[in-house]
């Protein structure tokens, strides 16, 4: 498989800004009390996840690319970073609308910025992120299954259809990051990517639990779609899947080509 290079990632996300979804806010929220009850809480803790204001990202993408000389890979973690305040601004207008109060504070959250503070390297970043969002096309999936809302249901497909290629977009660069890597230095990385990805899913399940049930999940269909879905992630990074010693021309990428092979 051919790279996607950072100005192609560029095209991509702003090709797919012109082209979201219409979201029915006229309709309003549309929610029930029992609804809410499961999943409100929840969504609260998701929405404060998707707003991160990237500062650190950004510095970290800058060091990353002056390091390895690819000027336009700050301008695609742009891209990105808006893309994720957008998911944040749409859940934000929802809880308004429900009359759900947004949160400042989640332990969640707080782990999980935490994690990604201290190891300020692109390689933990990205790590971090790709769990984390393959763990939330589990989870918005399940919140277009807890609700009859046509407007939250339309929010979770517009960020599940983000987030495909969000997927790809880290596993490429991963792929990238180990593609000089010892074989037994690879495996290692492995190992310890699944350790840390066994702690993510049960964290996630702990404080979603209600939400991810409400959307038809039992501890077992949950457990076993997030190793599925991580699974492809791993499969998909692998270095030899890539010619990871060219440097990809610049040339138009649809939403479509990307997503088709970010399908997990
Ligand atoms: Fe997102
Ligand atoms: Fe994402």
């Amino acid at each position: 498989m051919r790279l996607t290079s950072s100005s192609q990632w560029v095209d991509y996300f702003a090709a797919n800004e012109q082209w979201l979804l219409p979201t029915p806010w006229h309709l309003g929220a549309e929610v029930t009390p029992e609804e809410l009850r499961s999943i409100a809480r929840s969504l609260q803790a998701w929405q404060l996840g998707e707003t991160s204001d990237g500062r650190h990202l950004r510095a970290c993408a800058q060091a990353y690319a002056l390091k390895v000389g690819d000027p336009e890979f700050p301008a695609a973690v742009e891209w990105f970073i808006r893309e994720e305040q957008r998911h944040g601004e749409s859940l934000g207008k929802f809880l308004d609308l429900a009359g759900v109060p947004r949160i400042q504070c989640d332990w969640g959250d707080t782990c999980f910025r935490a994690f990604r503070y201290a190891l300020v390297n692109m390689e933990c970043w990205v790590t971090v992120v790709i769990m984390v969002e393959n763990l939330a096309l589990v989870y918005y999936a399940a919140i277009r299954s807890a609700t009859r809302s046509t407007l939250l249901k339309r929010i979770c497909q517009q960020i599940l259809h983000d987030e495909l290629p969000h997927i790809r977009f880290q596993y490429e660069r991963l792929a990238i990051l180990h593609a000089r890597r010892s074989w037994w230095l690879r495996q290692l990385t492995h190992l310890a990517q699944r350790v840390l990805y066994f702690g993510v899913v049960l964290a996630v399940w702990y404080g979603h639990k209600s939400a991810l049930r409400a959307g038809g999940h039992s501890f077992g269909s949950y457990w076993r779609t997030s190793w599925r879905k991580m699974n492809f992630a791993w499969e998909r990074m692998r270095p030899e899947n890539f010619d990871v010693s060219t440097v990809p021309i610049r040339s138009p990428v649809t939403a479509c080509n990307l997503r088709e092979t970010a399908a997990g």
